[in-house]
């Protein structure tokens, strides 16, 4: 594959990156020149993704001390960090009454407070030298929520928050945050939540390939846009729902 030279040399940090979006999120910064750090638990993807970019570490985003880790080891390593993607997240697609409570904190903690938690540990060095991206995958389900998607919905919804408050926050300086907006995408991600396969339970609907979603994410890092959604439909049934949001209820495969 040619290599472009728009990342030449810059540091990549992608979190999640042994499967889906991640894994093909790595390669591609990796194609353009980039040198990129990629992180996950499972011992096997990681030392498969160690075959395809400059480091793969351990890290679960749960965990403090093992943010503090992995970024002290990137950092010793590849000497900074100029791009961090907060990609690693999990589903929980299952009716409100049956969502624990513990279920919901155990998501959040993955898909918001695992954010926080990398982002806070990568962010004061970027601030520092006043240069920097971070670019957080959230969801279209962070814009409008699903049947069956509460918990998960509230976590991207908290998501694009999060990122619209770090921007403001970061005003003043050149650090950038881009929130990436994907529809469905085919990735083992809903199998791993546990509760559905995509084809049973979505027949008809069309996913986007890990490969599409990791261009997405990389063109809106190069152009530092505040907010990329990935798919024209949900661009569409998005603007639709600010004008009639009961109107576009009756759409349900919004995605
Ligand atoms: N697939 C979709 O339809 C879709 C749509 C919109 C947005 N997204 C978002 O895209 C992101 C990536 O999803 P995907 O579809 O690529 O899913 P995936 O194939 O299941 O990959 C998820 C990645 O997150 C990592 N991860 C999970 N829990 C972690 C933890 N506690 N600590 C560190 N890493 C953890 C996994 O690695 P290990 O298991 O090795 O830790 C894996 O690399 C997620 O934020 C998801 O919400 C997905």
């Amino acid at each position: 594959m040619r290599r472009g030279d728009r990342f030449q040399d810059q540091v990549v940090f992608v979190s999640g990156a042994t499967s889906g979006i991640g894994w093909e999120t790595a390669r591609l910064f990796r194609d353009e020149g980039a040198r990129v750090v990629g992180t996950g638990r499972d011992p096997d993807r990681l030392a498969a993704l160690a075959g395809e970019i400059d480091l793969a570490l351990p890290m679960d985003v749960t965990d403090d001390a093992s943010v503090k880790s992995a970024v002290d080891a990137a950092v010793a390593r590849m000497g900074r960090i100029d791009v961090l993607v907060n990609n690693a997240g999990i589903g929980l697609f299952k009716p409100w009454d049956e969502t624990p409570v513990a279920e919901v904190h155990r998501i959040m903690d993955v898909n918001l407070y695992g954010v926080v938690r990398l982002t806070q540990a990568v962010l004061p060095a970027m601030v520092a030298r006043n240069q920097g991206v971070v670019v957080n995958v959230a969801s279209v389900a962070g814009k409008r929520a699903y049947k069956k998607h509460t918990a998960y919905c509230a976590s991207k919804h908290a998501l694009i928050g999060y990122s619209e408050g770090l921007r403001n926050d970061l005003e003043g300086t050149a650090v950038n945050v881009v929130v990436v907006l994907p529809p469905a995408v085919r990735t083992p991600f809903f199998e791993n939540s546990g509760y559905f396969t995509f084809d049973a339970d979505h027949p008809g609907l069309v996913p986007m390939s890990a490969v599409e979603v990791a261009r997405g994410v990389v063109e809106a890092t190069a152009a530092r846009d505040r907010q990329r959604i990935l798919s024209l439909r949900a661009k569409v049934l998005y603007a639709l729902s600010l004008v009639s949001p009961g109107g576009v209820d009756v759409l349900r495969r919004f995605k």
